[in-house]
């Protein structure tokens, strides 16, 4: 940028500030217009709308502390951009973009301004469709031109791909109060539906073509099409959100165009509300980001407009948005960062699993650097290479995964992913445990170190043995020493034999919790190490004496020997063996041993095992050292029997025949711990809902059960009311009390 294209103003050469601003708005604005022409022009962004839009904001925030920076050309500016590949169209009236803001408070602000000039307007609140501005135009009734909206004065004739829109008429229909008018621009959102956007990314993906990056490409890269016929292939929609030049009819409100846009036959929002207070409309923009993901298309905010067309038109707009309307943005739950590798996690059971390093970016709240990939055909029906920038989303707003690459952003030297032939713990060769599965397993299941450590924090842990101070580091730490060169565990069966002078002498690499990678000490450059079970040694004396903690974890594994014989079970890691399945297991069989025993037919026929478990309980019993982890543990005192159930001491049963289905935490209970609960009180616990489920128990932060429960009209209890339906049953929260329910097994 040359010194003449910046506007004059105080003359600030030298001050340090204001020679950082210029660099960085010099920095900003071709950045910007790039990525606003491979948004446009490409239907391709390689930055997600919220890195967009944080650029934008920056380059505003720095126009408006040194106008004298801010050039003629600036991207702030201008209203989108357009492209040389359809012909070019003149907006019968210019095509305004929105005003954004981040916060409520900002909202609050932008109402307070509007009800100092004219106080109590009402408020049409909307959601805001994430799709790609269009502007219909209608001659005496008959669609004469669709465009896109380009840089909002000309955009591009798109009217024949446009037709091809099942839910844009051809023609308008007349109807009662609402008389044709002689010319009509109709303004709106052509949106690709969500339900339809993985469908049409498998396929693109099947057909070697890149997939697109979220439903609003999709949108635009279906309808700018040369081949109008491309288009429609493609399940486009439409929704119209206002109005441009209109002949021949006067309506006096946003909510009275919409009326009439209805009654013409074009498609209007299903969700839009007016309201008489900002409050109000404070309550709308969180009702709908509860629900965003729930709608027929995505939304990614909350538009507020006056009502009054005539309000509209005194308080007018800016060159670019205008002074009536405000467009709340919801925090990114999608963005864009660098796939740097992907490496491959084994589990307890052997399974390989690809998982995805991530260059560290904060999506909804929290920074992500890791992403699962499930196994090596997802990430080839991802069509993610190592080096593309992905977009990275929270799945039910917790797990971290990546929705698809940004194919625009490649340079060519992005690399495929092979996944590895041998196990990245032991060496061995990765095989399939039978024909035709698809994952990968290593194959070294008694003393792989990455399987026993995960078998052990598994069998250790919360849903099996329990024992508090015995957490994933010390598992590592027993499987996985640094020293002494032979590990103190080969398999699980030593744990309960541990013994204080066999844990002081051990000492671990330092590892990054999440990367697993050795953590680097500062001032020597060299790896860190430690001893996870002993404190340092005396200075005087030299002795070694145990941590508070190693302490505690002998004391707890001692205590762990007497848990309940499901917990046993659950702690064989036995596969497909879940909580529920080993307490069916234990309830029936009370030792074991008769476990051990017993032949298929009689455990596949107990209320919750079924076949698929018998079997794998019959192969798990068949390996020798399998065996020999129940005889050590038996020898060290774990407790191998349950006694029979004193009939004066059971528990009324409240739910007897009753499905539970449990979604979300629950205070005061694992996960197990509610199923338990419920089968102590005659009910049985299910992972899915049907028709037949009794009631869906709601907890801290719901899943998609709950919008299922409420979907089938199952009756659905609150998690805070969890121990009154234990106490009292299902009668006080539901008329209907069901029997049974399809028996699916938690794993
Ligand atoms: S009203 C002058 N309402 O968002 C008012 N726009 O970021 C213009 N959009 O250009 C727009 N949903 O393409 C309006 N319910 C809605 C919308 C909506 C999506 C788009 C529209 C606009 C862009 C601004």
């Amino acid at each position: 940028m040359s010194t003449t294209d910046i506007d004059e103003g105080p003359d600030r050469t030298g001050d340090p500030e204001f020679e950082r601003a210029r660099a960085r708005v010099e920095e900003l604005a071709p950045e910007i217009t790039a990525h606003r022409r491979r948004y446009y022009e490409d239907a391709a962004p390689t930055v997600s709308d919220s890195q967009f839009d944080e650029l934008m904001h920056e380059l505003i925030d720095l126009e408006t502390r040194y106008p004298e920076l801010k050039k003629n050309d600036s991207p702030t500016e201008q209203v989108g951009t357009f492209s040389e590949a359809f012909a070019p169209v003149t907006h019968l009236e210019k095509m305004l973009s929105l005003q954004d803001v981040f916060s409520l408070e900002e909202v609050q602000t932008w109402a307070d301004r509007i009800t100092a000039e004219v106080p109590g307007e009402r408020y049409l609140c909307e959601v805001k469709i994430d799709g790609l501005a269009v502007d219909l135009v209608y001659e005496n009734g008959r669609l004469t031109r669709a465009a896109t909206r380009g840089d909002g004065v000309t955009g591009e004739d798109v009217t024949a791909n446009v037709r091809t829109i099942a839910a844009v008429p051809q023609r308008l229909a007349a109807a009662d109060g609402f008389p044709v008018p002689s010319l009509l621009e109709v303004r709106g959102e052509v949106y690709f539906p969500t339900a339809d956007f993985e469908r049409l990314n498998e396929s693109q993906v099947a057909a070697g073509k890149a997939p697109f990056a979220n439903p609003r490409n999709a949108a635009a890269g279906s309808l700018r099409q040369k081949d109008a016929a491309k288009t429609a292939e493609r399940p486009l929609s439409f929704i119209a959100h206002g109005l441009g030049v209109l002949q021949g009819f006067e309506p006096d409100s946003q909510s009275h165009s919409y009326a009439a846009l209805d009654a013409w036959g074009l498609p209007v929002s299903p969700y839009w509300r007016v309201v008489p207070t900002i409050d109000e409309a404070f309550a709308y923009i969180e009702e709908f980001g509860g629900k965003r993901h729930k709608l027929v298309h995505e939304i990614d905010g909350i538009v507020i407009k006056i009502d009054d067309f005539g309000v509209q038109r005194r308080l007018g707009a800016t060159s670019r948005t205008p002074r009536w309307a405000v467009a709340f943005k919801f925090p990114p739950e999608e963005v864009n960062t660098r796939l740097l590798d992907i490496k491959v996690s084994i589990g307890r059971t052997g399974r390989a699993t690809p998982y995805a390093v991530l260059d560290p970016v904060r999506v909804a709240g929290s920074e992500v650097e890791f992403a699962t990939l499930h196994n090596a055909d997802q990430v080839k029906a991802k069509g993610v290479l190592i080096g593309d920038i992905v977009v990275v989303r929270k799945a039910g707003d917790v797990i971290p995964e990546i929705v698809a690459p940004v194919a625009a952003a490649r340079t060519g030297d992005e690399t495929e992913f092979a996944m590895p032939e041998r196990c990245p713990e032991c060496d061995s060769v990765l095989a399939p445990a039978a024909e035709g599965d698809i994952d990968l397993r290593c194959p070294n299941a008694r003393s792989c170190p990455g399987q026993l450590r995960e078998r052990l924090a598994f069998a250790t842990g919360r849903s099996c043995f329990d024992v508090d101070r015995m957490g994933y580091i010390a598992c590592a730490a027993l499987v996985q020493p640094l020293e002494p060169a032979e590990p103190v565990l080969t398999d699980e069966g030593g744990v309960f034999d541990l013994k204080m002078d066999e844990l002081l002498p051990i000492r671990v690499v330092v590892r990054d919790p999440d990367s697993g990678l050795p953590k680097i000490d500062e001032k020597t450059g060299e790896q860190k190490v430690v001893t996870p079970f002993a404190r340092q040694p005396d200075k005087k004396t030299g002795e070694i004496l145990p941590r508070k903690n190693a302490e505690e974890m002998l004391q707890n594994l001692e205590a762990a020997k007497s848990q309940p014989l499901w917990r046993v079970v659950n702690a064989l890691s036995i596969r497909h063996v879940g909580p529920v399945s080993a307490q069916a297991l234990a309830e029936h069989f009370r030792d074991l041993d008769r476990i051990a025993e017993a032949d298929e037919e009689e455990m596949a026929a107990v209320d919750g095992v079924g076949p698929t478990i018998a079997a794998a309980i019959k192969d798990w019993f068949a390996v020798d050292w399998h065996r020999d982890i129940v005889e050590r543990w038996r020898a060290a005192g774990v407790r191998m029997q349950d006694e029979a159930p004193d009939p004066s001491e059971a528990l009324p049963q409240t739910l007897e025949g009753v499905t539970i289905v449990i979604t979300g935490g629950i205070d005061g209970y694992t996960r197990e711990g509610a199923a338990a609960a419920v089968k102590a009180r005659g009910g049985k616990s299910s992972s899915s809902v049907s028709k037949k489920t009794g009631a869906v128990v709601a907890g801290d932060k719901p899943g998609s059960k709950y919008d299922k429960a409420v979907q089938l009209g199952v009756t659905v209890v609150q998690g805070e009311d969890f121990d009154r339906l234990l106490e009292h049953g299902l009668g006080e929260f539901s008329s209907q009390s069901e029997e049974s329910g399809d028996g699916n097994e938690p794993e």
